[in-house]
């Protein structure tokens, strides 16, 4: 079965085709040949997802999904959220969002975080979403240079690495987006699409 992933993130790309089984292939908007920038203008990670997958239905027909993720500190009250990839600007640098993260967290005691992915599917017309989370902690200083995003300040729990210390398989054993993904695929093992 083929799905159009509604993202021109690569390391996203990567991450989902690390967990697929035979039985799904998973199209990138580039491979569509769909060239557009997908708005996130909603205030909440659901929200986004939504408008990530009935875009791309909207223009294709297809069967697609979206998946929308925010780093959610505690003593941040939930931020950065839903606006994790413009935290420090519309450049969307990782690194600027990385140090602006670090300097609001400067002598916090409670560093618990977790990441949460929802990814949004637009199947026979119809929308299902899925919801994967991951619990952890914020580092003081970065860590490792693998991964993408905030992988190199999160530390996720039963470890001492940050996620940008982890092979993509290790970081699959904690990761939001892997938890998100697992229900994902259950769900459409189950309907037998
Ligand atoms: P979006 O889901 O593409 O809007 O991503 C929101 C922000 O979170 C971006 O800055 C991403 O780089 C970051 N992000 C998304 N997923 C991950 C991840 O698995 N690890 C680290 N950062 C992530």
């Amino acid at each position: 079965m083929k799905l159009i992933f509604a993202t021109n993130n690569d390391n996203k790309v990567k991450e989902f085709r690390s967990l697929l089984g035979d039985r799904f292939e998973i199209i990138t908007l580039k491979e569509a040949g769909i060239d557009i920038d997908i708005p996130e203008p909603h205030d909440t990670l659901e929200a986004n997802a939504r408008e990530k997958s009935t875009t791309i239905h909207r223009m294709t027909g297809l069967s697609c999904f979206g998946e929308d993720t925010g780093l959610e500190i505690d003593a941040l009250h939930g931020a950065p959220g839903v606006l994790s990839a413009r935290y420090a600007g519309e450049t969307k640098l990782a690194a600027d969002n990385i140090a602006k993260v670090l300097q609001e967290m400067e002598g916090k005691t409670n560093r618990s975080a977790q990441f949460r992915t929802v990814i949004s599917l637009i199947l026979n017309g119809e929308e299902y979403q899925f919801e994967g989370v991951s619990r952890g902690h914020i580092t003081t200083t970065v860590h490792g240079d693998k991964g993408f995003g905030y992988d190199p300040i999160f530390v996720p729990e039963g470890e001492t690495r940050a996620f940008a210390e982890m092979d993509l398989a290790e970081k699959n054993q904690y990761s939001h987006r892997a938890r998100a993904f697992r229900q994902f695929v259950d769900f459409l093992q189950s309907a037998k699409v």
